[in-house]
């Protein structure tokens, strides 16, 4: 069995490398954060599915609009407030031009992906479904895209089903097929698994749910900094996302949806800002996509949340997909050439991922250990406790990769790993 360092290599030497032009020490000065010791280590940062750092543009951002423009939006007359509309409404075109929507109306904002799935749930399902009716999901699902689909489910009648996954951590899509029927009112599926690191085959179960005439929300919490997302491209009916997983403010998010479903549906909240007018006898309600952001918004959040996308729209995307496939790559390799190492969640097609086991060590233990290093991974469940029972285990250690990290840095958390193994074997 070769070491983690050959394995490193040999890695190395196999990877087609168009990752060779992105440059990470320019990336990482970016990243003020990023110089903090961390039990008098340098921090090694690979808790990035969990949620990103903050570059200094939006860093620079946030303290901009509090220290200049600080007013809330959409209501006075006075030029702060003139100011911060602007720059929420700006924000919003970026995140448009990011997702490829068609047209800004398009793009609500949310808190986060959570909340862009339960106002799916709450808003399209709630007001469609009826008993007998389904809803298809995954089972590598993040428990955000589960429960508010039971909760819809108790509401209405409606039973939620689940498509299989391969021990690799591959979708079944012949389950899939075999699953769409004539009840099925909406697929909601993940795009990348946080668990699995899996990037599923979305472009193919939104053809087949199409094919039927059924909608299909998607998972993007994941995807968004790591894949080119187009949701022209994809036709999905929903795209939810969460600005903290893409270097942006937490609390922050945006859901894509089709206009002409976001016009039929009712509102998610009421309150001020989503009306037209109000009277006792009736109230209408606000054009798009007003309508569903009722009360005072995260103003300060989403001005973050554009400078995220900006900062993130300065780089190609494909250069980010290759720079973290390589860091995915050494880091397999390295730690399946650990003796007792399992890593769990191998489909050939992956992103920023890599979930593993250790005979005999909880995984709570190789977190701990590894911040004693300076190595931030997260241990647990991952919010998708359903993987976890499918593959048997009650936890993973998980490490996440994302634009500013090294390749010394997965050398130095491979040897991390390879310190556990060496005080519990
Ligand atoms: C795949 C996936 N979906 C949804 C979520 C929920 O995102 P948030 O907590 O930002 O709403 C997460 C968060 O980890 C996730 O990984």
């Amino acid at each position: 069995m070769s070491s983690p360092l050959q394995a490193l290599d040999q890695a190395s030497n196999q990877a087609a490398n168009p990752a060779a032009t992105f440059d990470v020490a320019a990336v990482r000065a970016d990243f003020p954060i990023l110089r903090e010791q961390v039990h008098g280590k340098p921090l090694v940062y690979l808790d990035n599915a969990n949620t990103t750092q903050k570059p200094t543009p939006v860093l620079d951002a946030l303290q901009h609009y509090y220290e200049h423009d600080n007013a809330n939006i959409h209501r006075a007359t006075h030029l702060l407030s003139e100011r911060a509309t602007k720059a929420y409404e700006g924000a919003r075109e970026k995140v448009r031009r990011f997702i490829n929507a068609r047209e800004s109306a398009e793009v609500l904002y949310t808190r986060g992906c959570t909340d862009g799935l339960n106002l799916i749930a709450q808003s399209f399902a709630r007001s469609r479904l009826k008993a007998g009716d389904e809803i298809l999901v995954s089972w590598m699902e993040h428990h955000s895209n589960i429960v508010p689909w039971q909760m819809v489910c108790e509401q209405t009648g409606a039973t939620l089903k689940v498509v299989p996954i391969t021990d690799d951590g591959e979708l079944r899509l012949d389950e899939l097929e075999r699953l769409l029927s004539d009840r099925t009112r909406l697929v909601s599926i993940i795009h990348v698994s946080n668990s699995l690191g899996t990037i599923t085959p979305i472009e193919r179960i939104i053809a087949l749910a199409h094919a039927r005439g059924i909608p299909v929300a998607v998972d993007g919490a994941q995807a968004a900094a790591h894949l080119r997302v187009d949701v022209q491209a994809l036709d999905c009916e929903f795209y939810a996302f969460s600005a903290h997983k893409m270097y942006g403010p937490s609390g922050i998010g945006a859901l894509y949806g089709k206009r002409a479903l976001l016009e039929s549906m009712p509102p998610y909240q009421g309150g001020g800002d989503m009306i037209a007018s109000v009277t006792f006898e009736k109230t209408t309600y606000n054009t798009l996509p007003h309508k569903f952001e009722a009360g005072t918004p995260n103003i300060a959040g989403v001005v973050g949340f554009g400078a995220a996308v900006e900062y993130l729209s300065g780089f190609d995307m494909q250069a980010i997909a290759a720079h973290e496939h390589e860091l995915q790559a050494r880091a397999t390799a390295a730690l399946e050439a650990i003796n007792g190492v399992h890593v769990i969640g191998k489909a050939p097609r992956k992103a920023g991922v890599l979930s593993f086991v250790m005979d005999g060590v909880h995984p709570h233990d190789i977190g701990t250990i590894l911040d004693r290093e300076g190595v931030a991974i997260r241990t647990g469940q991952h919010c998708a406790q359903p993987v976890m029972d499918r593959y048997g285990v009650p936890a993973t250690a998980r490490a996440s990769f994302a634009i500013y990290n090294t390749h010394e840095e997965i050398e130095i958390f491979a040897r991390a790993v390879s310190k556990v193994g060496a005080m519990f074997g």
